[in-house]
């Protein structure tokens, strides 16, 4: 299986950090899923990512520094390579016949697109390689994607399938929410839209926005929105509005069991939204802060242990997200076709 005993997905990427937070000629410590990985920058910007235990007597990579392109252990030196090779052990006098690069640090696949840094977290018993099987490639993001004109990280101390049922949530707005931005309970209503399989995922189809959505008013007229989620807890929100575009990019990442990584990014093309960023960061934080405060209320109630439910139509997408992940699973293991839950329909709830 792909999943642990942890619940995570594995043999899929990841989004590891928005690239600002990784400089050139620098190493950052980060946990993914519970495994310590080192990220390091090249001088000419080639990001790498290796386990962040030094081989030689485990101390972490990220305690060295990068020296040229290359990771150097604080301890006695030894210098590893973007792929994991040991490229020098400054211990060894020339007589001494040992060749260094036997010696391998794991390496993970990483790749930088959209203003992230993206990372293939596979089984940590395997070959943490993308090749052999039909590895999906990184989400679909529109192609004006490219550098986000906001970035907001948040830690969410819960399990990952929280964070991501939570943030799926249709039901929750209203009330947790509430904002003069957005939407109040007296201006919920009846909603139905139009859902159906997207690639290891599932699409709110391309549909005008709701009329009650304060927060698209400002876009002006002509509006549309498709909204997509994919494993492992990536949901791409991409607004149409006349010539112009705007997305929503929001990225799950697990830290470890208890702990959840959710990065946000807008971007967009309207060049008269950009002198408002100074207004719209605190409220995107506010946003997401909001999905963080009543994850943390929730925690209190989740120590219990409690049996929870899931109801129709209004829960069904966090449905479909446990049944993907099921999909997911099988699929890394037997091979074959990927096998989506997710079929056509029509979703109904008020909001
Ligand atoms: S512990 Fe890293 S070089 Fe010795
Ligand atoms: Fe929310």
């Amino acid at each position: 299986m792909s999943t642990s005993g942890d619940g995570f997905l594995r043999d899929i990427w990841y989004f590891a950090v928005p690239s600002s937070a990784l400089k050139p000629g620098e190493v950052m410590a980060k946990t993914l899923l519970g495994e310590p990985v080192v990220l390091a920058r090249q001088a000419d910007g080639k990001p790498y990512a290796l386990r962040d235990i030094c081989p030689h007597r485990g101390i972490p990579l990220s305690d060295g520094r990068m020296v040229g392109d290359e990771v150097e252990c604080c301890y006695h030196g030894w210098r590893f390579n973007c792929e994991g090779t040991c490229t020098l052990i400054p211990s060894i006098t020339t007589e001494q016949d040992f060749d260094s690069t036997r010696i391998k640090v794991r390496n993970y696949p990483l790749i930088e697109r959209h203003g992230g840094l993206w990372i293939f977290m596979g089984r940590p018993d395997a070959k943490n390689t993308t090749a052999g099987l039909p590895a999906p490639g990184l989400p679909e993001i529109p192609d004006f994607a490219d550098k986000p004109n906001i970035s907001v990280s948040m830690d969410f101390p819960c399990h990952i399938d929280h964070a991501v049922i939570g943030l799926m949530d249709p039901a929750h707005g209203p009330y947790v929410h509430k904002s003069i931005f957005w939407r109040d309970e007296k201006s919920m209503h009846d909603k139905a839209k139009d859902f159906g399989p997207s690639p290891f995922g599932f699409a709110m189809k391309r549909h005008p926005p709701s009329k009650n959505a304060a927060a698209y008013k400002i876009l002006g007229g002509g509006i549309f929105t498709e909204i997509r989620f994919r494993l492992p807890g990536v949901r791409v929100e991409h607004i149409e509005a006349g010539r112009y575009h705007l997305c929503n990019l929001t990225c799950v990442t697990p830290i470890g069991p208890m702990q959840t990584e959710v990065h946000h990014m807008v971007y967009w093309t309207m060049p008269w939204l950009t002198p408002l960023k100074p207004l719209l960061v605190p409220f995107v934080k506010r946003f997401l802060g909001q999905d963080r405060d009543v994850v943390v209320k929730q925690q209190r109630g989740l120590a219990f242990n409690p049996q929870l439910m899931l109801i129709n139509d209004s829960d069904i997408q966090a449905k479909w997200y446990f049944r993907l992940k099921k999909s997911y699973d099988a699929w890394r293991k037997d091979g074959g076709d990927f096998d989506n839950p997710v079929r056509d329909t029509v979703l109904r709830w008020r909001s």
